[in-house]
């Protein structure tokens, strides 16, 4: 956006450390009841959420600009604790962590950052963020008023805001940082605890407010957040709220752009036009920072998935897809929405919207400056029907949920329903398939080192420190010679209750059952008829974490594991109560103490012919980078539950036998959006595809290792790249287009269509003006068709890597159905 007249910021109410505006030529960054004011002008600021763990440092570059072409102003992200400081006092800042790297690059690329230090994340990370070392700091309450708790608290903070001065980095210092957060989503606590809460909330406002970062600090969904700290909002809408005094702006730190993947649901989408309509809501309103949670939602490596059963997948339905590509027509259509709201910025820092009614589900919100700016938002609300409504005394047509956007009080330059950006239709091609070998993973070895027996159950997390999602459980059943069940047949029945999050039972070496929790619960209880002989049984039980919880309060009183009791029913004296009998434990397995992931672990040991349906087996094969650049990933449709390793890099859980249950189908982006709303996968696995970041990669002899617990057919995995199958475009004549206003030109709405970088569109497999039916990959020939569609779009587009047609009558040889309204529907493919 052009320089805009700078506001008269009229109440600057936060007076942010004079000393430090002195000494530095830069302005700190401030905020006035309309807006945050960055170097002295009131801003509309647009945001976007890429967490740089979740992606690797070779794709930032590529996702920042992205964001940038996307019509973001700012980039926010949370820093994430535990993998900063994986021991006390240990950090770590390289690589994915490499949180400078990543903030250098957005600076780079002419963006700003908004820090959300936490420390507590949430974000579907595990254990919220925390280290799992803090939970045992000795009388440790997390996220209250409680000493030894806020000591590690404050000192992560000041650590990461030392660095960050120390570097640079925020705005008055010539660096990128214009807001920081502290805590997250804390209300919510407040109000379950009282006191204790609010007295810790008004101590990490201090302890942030101290720190003199000489940017706002925002807490969000924390209707208390003391002075000055700003509260903001998170939610799929949020035109509802406003800030909890009046010389706050209104900001939105979590616009949800869909909801995250969990394993054993299905996969939630949010339609675009249902987002854009969020967005234009909360700005109509007067609001003036939005940031998209999440825009690049990324990959949960290695363990660092939260939950319990959160995917390795956080591609959240992001405009940009877990792969880092464009998610079209999602992209598109934001950055659409951006440039017609930038269009309106400075009516819309100058003025508070008057609005008028303009039917019964129908009104505009004008926002008038005194300099002549004027911006309109015609909204219809009505959830199922188009409007028809009288404004300026003209007419607007309004699709039903929607808003129009008026940058000029006249002219309707986007509508949030009218999609014009090309629909991109992704697929996975084979590229390669591969050749194992295995080796068991032993059942009942103990070693010396790494096993000990004790009286009674131990909690699962205390035992493994989150080093691995595996303990074993093992104790031995002594069964007499008389147990009438040897003669009658009759299996003792075996119960294993545990607090989670998924176990498999091994008698005498047979796995015996599987059990696992879910989303909603993560606790179960196995029950099973047991074979058992006349002597001693081992019962050996492996249970299995799956993400430690990442969200609710008191993080120090979460459990994982056999709690018990555990219970053999059947015998000659009934229930024999094992809770209470010798135990033998062994954190993680023997692959793991071996390292088989890694390159020299695993030549460390003698690998067999692959073995199919075994439970407990490790694969190893070596492959060649598949060639050109598309992003790719591991097909493990045929495996069940395990984790994968490239070059010893993690990358991540799978568990596609976990199937998505729930409801899909038909997906209407009108009326309320809620994250069950618009799902698929309903009995497929929640995840199918797992995301192998090239540059993990050698150009040949790659080690790939799995390790699979319930017996899957590594003969199934693939490779594959992800590219773009078809592209679509579907654009009404009177689609509204910011080029056509700038232009006045405004009957000519066009059809654009672009191939990835190095590509040329190469077929038209669909064509026509006029009335056509169906959607991106299935579209027929309506009752009104102009027989010069395939020709126009070969002439124009066929070899090209861009075309552009318009969308009227002249453009394919005349009008097919005058006084029909008509549309052009393309598809192509680029090659
Ligand atoms: C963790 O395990 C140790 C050793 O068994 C025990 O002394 C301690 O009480 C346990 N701590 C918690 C929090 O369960
Ligand atoms: C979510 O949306 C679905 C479909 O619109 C609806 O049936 C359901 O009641 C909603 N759930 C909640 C919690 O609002
Ligand atoms: C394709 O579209 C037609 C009508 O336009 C519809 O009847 C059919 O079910 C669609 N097929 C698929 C696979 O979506």
């Amino acid at each position: 956006m052009a320089s805009s007249a700078p506001p008269a910021p009229a109440v600057l109410a936060v007076a942010l450390t004079v000393a430090l505006l002195a000494s530095s030529a830069w302005a700190a960054v401030t905020y006035d009841r309309k807006a945050v004011v960055v170097n002295g002008q009131r801003r509309i600021l647009l945001s976007g959420s890429i967490h740089y763990p979740r992606s690797v440092p070779e794709m930032w570059p590529d996702l920042i600009q992205k964001a940038k072409d996307g019509g973001l102003d700012v980039v926010q992200t949370y820093v994430f604790w535990n993998g900063h400081e994986p021991s006390p006092g240990q950090y770590h800042f390289e690589g994915r962590y490499d949180l400078v790297h990543f903030i250098k690059l957005v600076k780079q690329a002419g963006l700003y950052v908004h820090l959300r230090i936490g420390p507590y994340v949430c974000a579907e990370w595990n254990f919220g963020g925390f280290p799992i070392w803090l939970k045992y700091v000795p009388g440790i309450s997390f996220r209250t008023d409680n000493e030894p708790f806020k000591a590690e608290m404050q000192k992560f903070t000041t650590k990461i805001v030392q660095m960050m001065k120390s570097e640079r980095l925020f705005e008055w210092q010539g660096g990128p940082i214009i807001l920081s957060q502290i805590e997250n989503e804390f209300g919510p606590l407040e109000w379950d605890q009282g006191e204790p809460a609010k007295d810790y909330a008004s101590w990490a406002a201090n302890m942030a407010m101290a720190l003199n970062t000489g940017v706002p600090w925002i807490m969000c969904k924390e209707d208390d957040a003391p002075d000055p700290i700003i509260n903001t909002c998170n939610g799929f809408y949020c035109d509802w709220f406003s800030p909890n005094k009046p010389h706050k702006p209104t900001m939105w730190t979590e616009a949800w752009t869909a909801w995250y993947t969990g394993f054993g649901i299905p996969v939630p989408h949010r339609p675009v036009e249902d987002l854009a309509y969020g967005v234009a809501k909360f700005i109509q309103k007067g609001g003036s920072f939005v940031n998209y949670y999440m825009y690049h939602g990324g990959t949960n490596f290695e363990r660092t998935a939260g939950g319990p059963f959160i995917a390795t997948s956080y591609d959240y339905d992001a405009p940009l897809d877990e792969y880092g590509l464009l998610r079209e027509p999602k992209w598109g259509h934001l950055k659409e929405l951006h440039r017609a709201i930038k269009l309106c910025e400075p009516a819309l820092v100058a003025a508070d919207p008057i609005l008028s009614s303009l039917g019964n589900a129908q009104k505009a919100s004008v926002f008038r400056s005194s300099t002549g700016a004027c911006a309109a938002f015609l909204e219809n609300k009505h959830k199922l029907s188009y409007a028809r409504v009288s404004f300026n005394g003209m007419h607007y047509d309004l699709p039903p949920w929607s808003i129009s956007i008026l940058p000029d009080c006249k002219t309707t330059v986007f509508n949030t329903a009218r999609v014009g950006s090309q629909i991109s239709q992704m697929k996975m091609e084979w590229a390669g398939g591969l050749t194992w070998q295995s080796y068991n993973e032993e059942i009942n070895s103990f070693s010396e080192l790494e096993s000990f027996t004790t009286v009674g159950l131990l909690e699962q997390i205390n035992m493994t420190r989150d080093n691995t999602d595996y303990l074993w459980y093992t104790t031995y059943v002594d069964v007499a010679k008389d147990e009438q069940f040897l003669t009658s047949g009759k299996n003792p029945k075996l119960t294993v209750m545990s607090a989670g999050h998924a176990l498999h039972v091994f008698i005498n070496g047979q796995l015996s059952g599987t059990v696992y929790g879910s989303v909603e619960n993560p606790k179960l209880t196995y029950t099973g008829k047991v074979k058992l002989w006349s002597g001693s049984n081992t019962i050996s039980c492996l249970s299995i974490a799956v993400g430690l919880p990442n969200v609710g309060e008191h993080f120090e009183t979460w459990n994982a594991g056999i709690l018990g009791p555990v219970t053999l029913d059947g015998l000659n004296e009934g229930k024999r109560d094992l809770t209470w009998q010798k135990w033998t434990y062994q954190v993680g397995l023997k692959g793991e103490a071996m390292s088989l992931h890694s390159l020299s672990g695993s030549s460390s040991v003698e690998w067999g012919e692959p073995v199919q349906k075994q439970p407990l087996t490790w694969y190893k094969a070596f492959f060649n980078a598949p060639d050109g650049d598309e992003p790719l990933a591991l097909d493990m449709n045929s495996m069940g539950k395990g984790q994968i390793w490239i070059n010893g890099q993690g990358i991540g859980r799978y568990w596609p036998g976990y199937k998505a249950s729930g409801t899909c189908g038909h997906c209407d982006y009108r009326g309320e959006y809620n994250e069950t709303k618009c799902q698929t996968n309903c009995g497929d696995p929640s995840q199918r595809w797992y995301h192998v970041p090239r540059p993990w990669l050698n150009p040949t002899g790659n080690l790939l290792v799995i390790f699979e617990e319930w017996g899957g057919d590594p003969t199934g995995i693939s490779m594959v790249k992800r590219t773009t199958g078809s592209v679509c475009a579907d654009v009404s004549e009177w689609q509204p287009s910011i080029k056509n206003w700038r232009t006045k030109d405004y009957e000519k709405a066009e059809v654009h269509l672009q191939c990835d970088h190095g590509r040329k569109i190469t077929e038209i497999k669909f064509a026509s003006f006029g009335t056509p039916q169906g959607s991106c990959g299935n579209y027929s020939e309506g009752g009104c068709h102009a027989h010069r569609s395939y020709d126009i779009f070969k002439k124009n587009c066929i070899n090209q890597e861009w075309c552009g047609v318009s969308v009227v009558p002249e453009a394919f040889g005349g009008d097919p159905c005058p006084g029909t309204m008509k549309r052009a529907v393309v598809e192509v493919t680029c090659s």
